[in-house]
């Protein structure tokens, strides 16, 4: 075996997804050198379709990527969402309630955007990178050790490395030990589809009914996204689409959807988890690294984002003014908004979804939920403010 490569940056990110390459872009900007590394290829980070809403503070930090951000000329601004329950529709309206709205632009497109703008500003970016471990967590030149798709050995020598590599993080091995943190399981799944078909109403639909949730979302004029939610264990291909368009509409009850050709379905799982440690030393996580929540409320990305923001500042302290207080409090400041984003993706769940186990109490007891939302500004109030974000530190 050939001997081992070694490259030297100040700050070594795997991961290149949301929160790896917009922190390498915010870096940049600050006149601070990176290297990204990521074990797929671009091609495939550029078309796995994932979540699309992007809250008002992360629209805002794409705004720094000047033309290369779509999100406001491609993506659509949504001033509300509906909640339905008992075959009626409530709308939430954000724009009246807390001045802020979201953009209805997919993750997958961020993504095409944020490498774009890195490979335009001299990003050293490298796909198909492997990532095995990092070392010297607690030293001031910690390492990432990874392998090459030609198999060979590369060293990445840093003064920080970050931890963006998502929920089998590597770099969570030296930080908080890989499974040790705070779990949360969920009885339930979502049926995820795309669809050929006019959008079925002009904003979002949260539907709760007797038979589960449903998600009536969007991605362009002609395509849709919908989610219903499903078991866990369900096999995608199990179903014809007249039965997945079936599985929906009983979920939409009172509400007339529109049908067409489904040319993707995928089942989602859920789970709740956060790390028991965000830093050690000079090795932090950012992202799914860090946390994931369940999708209902679409935190996942702008949670990554946030985490992002802070970590940044932090960095350009340390880096730039060899001040390490902005590092050291990086877990605190970051878990503070996380836990948020946490209750409110598990508020919403819980909210909207029917567990296998519920009863006329369980059932009737959400109800109750629902109306206190949406027959109070302050109920609505709360739900605006968390699913527009709250303000960025
Ligand atoms: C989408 C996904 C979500 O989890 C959500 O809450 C809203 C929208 C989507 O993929 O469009």
């Amino acid at each position: 075996m050939s001997s081992p490569t070694t490259v030297r940056t100040r700050v070594a990110i795997i991961g290149a997804g949301p929160a790896g390459l917009l922190l390498s872009h915010l870096l940049a900007e600050s006149g601070i050198e990176s290297i990204v590394i990521d074990q797929r290829t671009r091609e495939d980070i550029e078309h796995t379709i994932r979540a699309g809403i992007l809250e008002q503070g992360t629209v805002e930090l794409l705004d720094g990527l000047g033309e290369h951000s779509r999100a406001r000329t491609v993506g659509q601004r949504h001033d509300g969402i509906e909640l339905r329950f008992e075959g009626e529709g409530h709308r939430i309206d954000f724009a009246d309630l807390v001045g802020r709205g979201v953009w209805l632009y997919p993750q997958h497109e961020v993504l095409k955007d944020l490498i774009a703008a890195r490979l335009a500003g001299g990003q050293d970016l490298r796909f198909e990178v492997t990532a095995d471990h990092v070392e010297g967590e607690t030293t001031d030149r910690p390492s990432v050790h990874a392998t090459t798709a030609d198999g060979e050995q590369l060293i990445i020598e840093a003064d920080f490395v970050v931890g963006a590599d998502g929920s089998r993080s590597v770099a969570r091995e030296v930080v908080s030990g890989r499974r040790t943190g705070h779990f949360r399981e969920y009885p339930f799944a979502w049926f995820g589809i795309l669809c050929d078909a006019p959008p079925s109403a002009d904003e979002l639909i949260y539907s709760n009914s007797p038979d589960g949730f449903a998600l009536i979302s969007q991605r362009s004029p002609d395509v849709q996204r919908m989610y219903f939610q499903c078991d866990p264990d369900v096999d995608p291909n199990s179903f014809s689409e007249e039965q997945l368009w079936d599985e929906l509409q009983v979920r939409v009850p009172g509400h007339e959807l529109k049908r067409g050709p489904i040319f993707q379905r995928d089942v989602l799982r859920f789970r709740s988890f956060v790390a028991s440690e965000l830093r050690k030393g000079r090795v932090a996580l950012v992202g799914d690294a860090a946390h994931t929540v369940p999708p209902t409320g679409a935190k996942g990305m702008n949670l990554a984002a946030a985490d992002v923001s802070v970590l940044h500042k932090a960095l350009r302290s340390l880096l730039l003014e060899n001040d390490e207080s902005g590092v050291d409090a990086y877990a605190e400041t970051a878990l503070k908004r996380i836990w948020k984003g946490q209750q409110f993706s598990y508020w919403m769940t819980s909210m909207l979804h029917v567990a296998p186990t519920a009863d006329d109490f369980d059932r009737l007891r959400q109800r109750g939920e629902l109306r206190t939302v949406v027959e109070s500004r302050a109920g609505q109030t709360y739900l605006a403010e968390a699913y527009t974000g709250w303000p960025l530190a």
